[in-house]
């Protein structure tokens, strides 16, 4: 029904009398009353830069889906480790290209002690000793088929690649890594990898539980950094999460803790930022957030066209996280990041 519009603009209460002299845009009123009750805040400890890896001598690649991000080869890498170094950033994250001849259906090429990512973490942990090396032991960059696991008559079989996966992060280890982050999600992998290192004398290297990864459509741009874009038989779906799903995070979280991880991780992140709200509220956690592929290309695509401020953008995602209670965030925004905050001081 319709009804008759007021006349004039006489409002029968006045705005004093409707919110009883409360009103929330004072504190707003001013950058300084602004700054002075900010309940979040991005440093550049907030965050954790994940690069890629490639063969080769003074190599930088061009990933055509995620502009401004490169495959930098291992002298490269650590050229780059020391210019994050210096800017204060915590820690690096390594996720390598390998070259397709060394890959196969078993994805071995992780127990080799000298493949790219154990070469990386080696010459970067020696250059440049102050910043954190967080490795990933998934087998989807050694694989034929670009699964996580080993894939016997059309299933990833779960106690095979654990078995594989806690040796990997022994090698890992013993390159110098100091953080081991299995993105694979086969249950018991971390109370596996715990055994295995602890067995080796690493007690000192941490677990970092990609806890709740969900079976995602945000990875695409990943694909192609690490060349398996186009490769992938079938989907992930039977070990990764369904996106639907949040008690189901809830519990896997719970096991990768009894299992013995050491700080928790939400992927992709900012459609899953209900996630790093539970799962911080719930188990008081150190608890990260990857602010994944799909996410940075849709930033830099729209920036591109001049939908969007990339820059604000980008700023105001990783303060969402610390909003939703994020310790830190996986971001290829990283090293732009923390010059802009270096900039901004
Ligand atoms: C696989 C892995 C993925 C990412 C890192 N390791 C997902 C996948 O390919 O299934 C995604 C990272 C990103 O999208 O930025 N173990």
């Amino acid at each position: 029904m319709n009804r008759v519009p007021r006349e004039g603009t006489n409002l029968r209460k006045s705005v004093d009398e409707i919110t009883r002299s409360r009103r929330l845009r004072r504190m707003r009123k001013a950058d300084w009353s602004r700054r002075l009750v900010r309940e979040s805040h991005l440093t550049v400890d907030d965050l954790i830069w994940p690069i890629f890896l490639c063969e080769g001598t003074n190599q930088r690649e061009r990933i055509a889906a995620m502009p401004g991000v490169e495959r930098f080869s291992v002298d490269t890498a650590v050229r780059e480790a020391e210019r994050a170094a210096k800017l204060g950033i915590p820690a690096i994250a390594t996720f390598p290209y390998i070259d397709v001849v060394l890959r196969n259906d078993e994805g071995s090429g992780i127990l080799d002690p000298e493949n790219l990512i154990n070469r990386a973490t080696r010459a970067i942990k020696t250059a440049v000793p102050e910043i954190g090396v967080i490795t990933d032991a998934a087998l989807d960059p050694f694989t034929s088929h670009a699964h996580d696991g080993i894939l016997r008559n059309g299933i990833i079989v779960n106690d095979e690649t654990v078995t594989t996966i806690a040796e990997a992060a022994v090698l890992q280890a013993a390159a110098g890594s100091d953080i081991i982050a299995p993105s694979d999600m086969m249950d018991g992998r971390i109370g596996a990898i715990r055994e295995a290192l602890d067995h080796n004398g690493f007690h000192d290297v941490a677990i970092m539980a990609y806890a709740t990864k969900f079976a995602s459509a945000y990875y695409g741009p990943y694909r192609e950094a690490i060349g398996t874009a186009g490769r992938l038989k079938g989907d992930k779906k039977t070990y990764y999460i369904d996106p639907a799903n949040t008690d189901e995070a809830i519990r896997e979280a719970e096991q990768d803790i009894a299992e013995g991880a050491d700080s928790l991780m939400v992927k992709p992140g900012l459609p899953y930022l209900d996630i790093v709200l539970r799962l911080k509220d719930t188990f008081a956690m150190p608890t990260f957030a990857y602010q994944v592929s799909g996410e940075y290309a849709m930033i830099k695509a729209a920036g591109a066209q001049g939908w969007i401020d990339e820059e604000r953008v980008a700023m105001e995602t990783l303060l969402a996280f610390k909003r939703a209670g994020c310790d830190g965030i996986l971001t290829y925004f990283a090293p732009v990041v923390a010059e802009r905050l270096r900039a901004a001081r």
